[in-house]
């Protein structure tokens, strides 16, 4: 039991005296990791994509996660679907999408297959669909997003993706140029994998090189992402997952969804509110 007990004791002590945020936001994330349906990202991103897709006009848009496993998110975002329809009055359909078998077999190299085991994530499928009212597509993303798009479904305003591989990222991407009019002018795509303690991912591998290859082969549509800024503060755990998808040809990318009041003359000392809900 104390093996080893004061080398983790300066371990330890070391990753809180180095951690470069402020330790309230440790907090936030050790609450996010121990709830699993906490998901202060998930919320702040779906409110905010809806509230756009309802001042650009749409009163109906698909919500969707790429990689539901044991359906935790999901589940999140059917509460959170609750209170945001109730003040935005936009319809909100959620859509899943999972391999079924935990992750799939790999043998591409920039799928990390040193740590994405096959299998893993496996999860009780009937047992999540009994306690859900979204639909789950099982089946691998490259066949079941076009099943999906065959439903003629709402606009898509947010991703939540989370296949955690390259390939199945890549599979996915790049079907948006041709169901790109089923996507709104900007959606909001939360991107899961970016990041990994050991800092195994990077440019180079998983769903950041599925996003720069896409930018590379696209023109049309462009993901990017925002600079670290203080200005940010509308998503919480979220922003540095948060990726902005541009449908650049979109006919209602240059509809107005900037109703602010807020005057830069000298007469006018007054901010605009925070909220815009
Ligand atoms: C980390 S889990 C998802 C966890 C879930 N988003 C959550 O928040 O609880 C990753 C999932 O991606 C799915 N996946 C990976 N590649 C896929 C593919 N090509 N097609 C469909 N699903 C895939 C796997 O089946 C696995 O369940």
């Amino acid at each position: 039991m104390y093996k080893n007990f004061f080398y983790k004791l300066k371990i330890f002590f070391l990753r809180i005296l180095g951690y470069d945020k402020p330790l309230r936001l440790a907090l936030l994330k050790y609450l996010s990791l121990k709830y699993k349906r906490f998901r202060p990202h998930y919320e702040t991103i779906l409110l905010e994509s809806v509230l756009e897709a309802k001042k650009i006009g749409y009163t109906k848009v698909s919500i969707i996660e790429l990689g539901v496993a044991g359906g935790n998110g999901i589940i999140a975002l059917e509460n959170y679907k609750k209170k945001i329809q109730k003040i935005t009055n936009v319809e909100i359909n959620i859509c899943g999408f999972d391999f079924g078998e935990g992750l799939p077999d790999s043998d591409n190299k920039y799928d990390l297959p040193f740590f994405w085991i096959s299998g893993l994530y496996k999860a009780d499928n009937q047992k999540l669909n009994e306690k859900i009212k979204s639909k789950i597509y099982y089946g691998d993303i490259k066949d079941t997003f076009k099943e999906f798009i065959k439903t003629n479904p709402p606009i898509i305003s947010t991703i939540f993706s989370d296949l955690d591989y390259y390939t199945s990222t890549k599979n996915f991407l790049n079907q948006l140029p041709e169901f790109k009019d089923f996507l709104t002018p900007r959606v909001y795509c939360y991107f899961d994998d970016i990041f990994n303690s050991n800092h195994y991912i990077n440019e180079h591998n998983g769903e950041l090189l599925a996003i720069k290859e896409f930018n590379n082969e696209n023109e049309d549509i462009k993901i990017g992402k925002s600079v670290g800024h203080s200005s940010d503060f509308k998503f919480p755990l979220g922003g540095e997952n948060l990726f902005m998808l541009h449908n650049f040809n979109h006919i209602d990318y240059f509809k107005n969804i900037n109703f602010s009041k807020t005057s830069l003359s000298l007469d006018d000392k007054k901010v605009d509110k925070i909220f815009n809900f």
